[in-house]
């Protein structure tokens, strides 16, 4: 298959390949049905589909309306469609109509299977109670695939990180990604700056102003949110844009770990955790509005339940994915824990560079599991760690936005970065990508984790297979 984006002309085209039909619902009083609003001549779906929270059994598929709509999914193994299911947005109960993002959630899917699928959305006029109408509909006529993870899905990732809006970095680390046709896409964190509405939570992940603005639409992504991406009211329901990962994936004493994920992909897995904000929780600047200290403990259970999953326990490459480092060489950089305003004159600054309270609740269970890398993000500059006699995983840190300068002064070590990871010659090959000189950065190969450990975690699986689900 060949995940390729299309470009902005072919997107555009997509206006005259959706069809409206006008339709009137059937058994409706004359009365009730509301004439179609000036605004039905104007395209309902206003971008291409993103696939959300990449996983074996399930995909998120979320796009953007410009209308009260009530948006579905037509999908099916055939390339034609013609043995398509329609899912419709939202659960039980009653669908899920909105006026800015349609999320429709596809379960029951088979995994390292291709999918074809199409969106399409009905527009809805509500005048209030029972009076309400479908006035038209739009189906988009592209026709997009893709497919889920699990074992035997093909071991090929890619990592881009702190993209802050900016869309000169994002649309090459796009084009990079395009090039590179990889199984999926983990987004470490900072999308966002501030966010304060809907609309500009819409222009960072549904209509990014770029050339490929159906990035998503082929390749699913995955989200470890950074601190920026809690930041401004409208992220503080991120979810109306980025859906939570589907329940089921995880024990209902997790119900609230949306963002957490642990996902199989060929004979790597992937583990996701979020780091949180890079203030303490005591910081006056928060107002006591934040609870990120919580949030850590609940991932640390949840991380020691994944690890012993039998698809996580049995990769023989684990990798975790967070946005703040779990590690820093540098004694001056703050590791978020200075109590109570994250000031102190040892660091250079007022907020974490690293995260030495997430290192130590996450840090043993990843050594435990022999994890071999930690992709981490956050400091806008890429480093590479080697491990160490004490820390056994590496930790690399993706680059920032900065185009080889800052501050009008040219600097060579400032440049954005997709990191990619596929598994080749029986070993994980990372090769960091460096977008301002468009060369590889470096490239760095691991070996499979250590079988011995991992034949030993198979007896306590065992036993936890029988004592109920990981
Ligand atoms: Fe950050």
């Amino acid at each position: 298959m060949l995940p390729v984006a299309v470009g902005a002309a072919e997107v555009a085209q997509a206006a005259d390949l959706i069809t409206h039909a006008d339709t009137a619902s059937p058994g409706t009083e004359p009365a009730a049905v509301p004439p179609a609003s000036p605004a039905a001549d104007t395209p309902l779906i206003t971008s291409a589909p993103m696939l959300q929270n990449y996983a074996a059994t399930s995909i998120g598929i979320a796009f953007a309306v410009s209308d009260m709509a009530n948006g579905f999914v037509d999908i099916g193994l055939r390339e034609d469609l013609s043995d398509a299911r329609r899912v419709k947005c939202g659960g039980y109960r009653m669908t899920d109509i909105d006026d800015h993002v349609i999320q429709v959630r596809i379960t029951d899917l088979e995994p390292a299977t291709t999918y074809y699928y199409r969106i399409g959305a009905d527009r809805i006029a509500y005048k209030g109670g029972y009076n309400m109408n479908i006035v038209g509909t739009e189906t988009d006529q592209h026709i997009h695939h893709f497919t889920t993870a699990g074992k035997d899905a093909r071991a090929h990732f890619c990592v881009i990180n702190d993209t802050h809006v900016r869309w000169v970095p994002f649309g090459r680390a796009i084009d990079k990604i395009a090039e590179l046709s990889p199984s999926c896409v983990i987004w470490n964190g900072d999308a966002s700056n501030v966010e304060e509405t809907i609309e500009a939570q819409q222009r960072i992940f549904l209509k990014p102003e770029i050339e490929r603005r159906d990035y998503a639409s082929q390749i699913p992504y995955l989200l470890c949110p950074g601190n920026h991406d809690s930041r401004g009211m409208a992220n503080r329901h991120l979810e109306r844009v980025w859906m939570y990962r589907q329940p089921e994936e995880r024990l209902s004493r997790y119900w609230d770990l949306g963002r957490n994920f642990a996902v199989r992909m060929g004979d790597i897995a992937l583990i996701g955790l979020d780091t949180a904000e890079d203030k303490l929780d005591t910081n006056p600047k928060f107002a006591g509005l934040f609870n990120s200290a919580a949030y850590r403990e609940a991932q640390t259970a949840w991380l020691r339940d994944a690890l012993q999953q039998k698809e996580i326990a049995h990769a023989p490459y684990l990798v975790a994915l967070c946005h703040i480092p779990l590690f820093d060489a540098n004694p001056k950089h703050n590791p978020g824990d200075v109590a109570p305003n994250d000031s102190d004159p040892r660091y250079s600054t007022d907020f974490a560079m690293w995260q030495r309270t997430c290192a130590n609740l996450w840090g043993p269970l990843l050594e435990k599991a022999h994890c071999q890398l930690v992709i981490t993000a956050h400091q806008h500059r890429y480093r590479y760690d080697a491990p160490t006699e004490q820390r056994h995983w590496a930790q690399i840190v993706g680059g920032g936005p900065e185009m080889g300068e800052s501050d009008g002064k040219k600097n060579k070590k400032l440049f954005p970065t997709v990191i990619e990871g596929e598994v080749r010659d029986n070993q994980l090959v990372i090769t960091i990508h460096n977008l301002v000189t468009g060369k590889v950065q470096e490239k760095l190969t691991f070996d499979k984790r250590k079988e011995k450990k991992r034949r030993n975690d198979k007896g306590k699986e065992n036993k936890r297979r029988n004592e109920g689900k990981g």
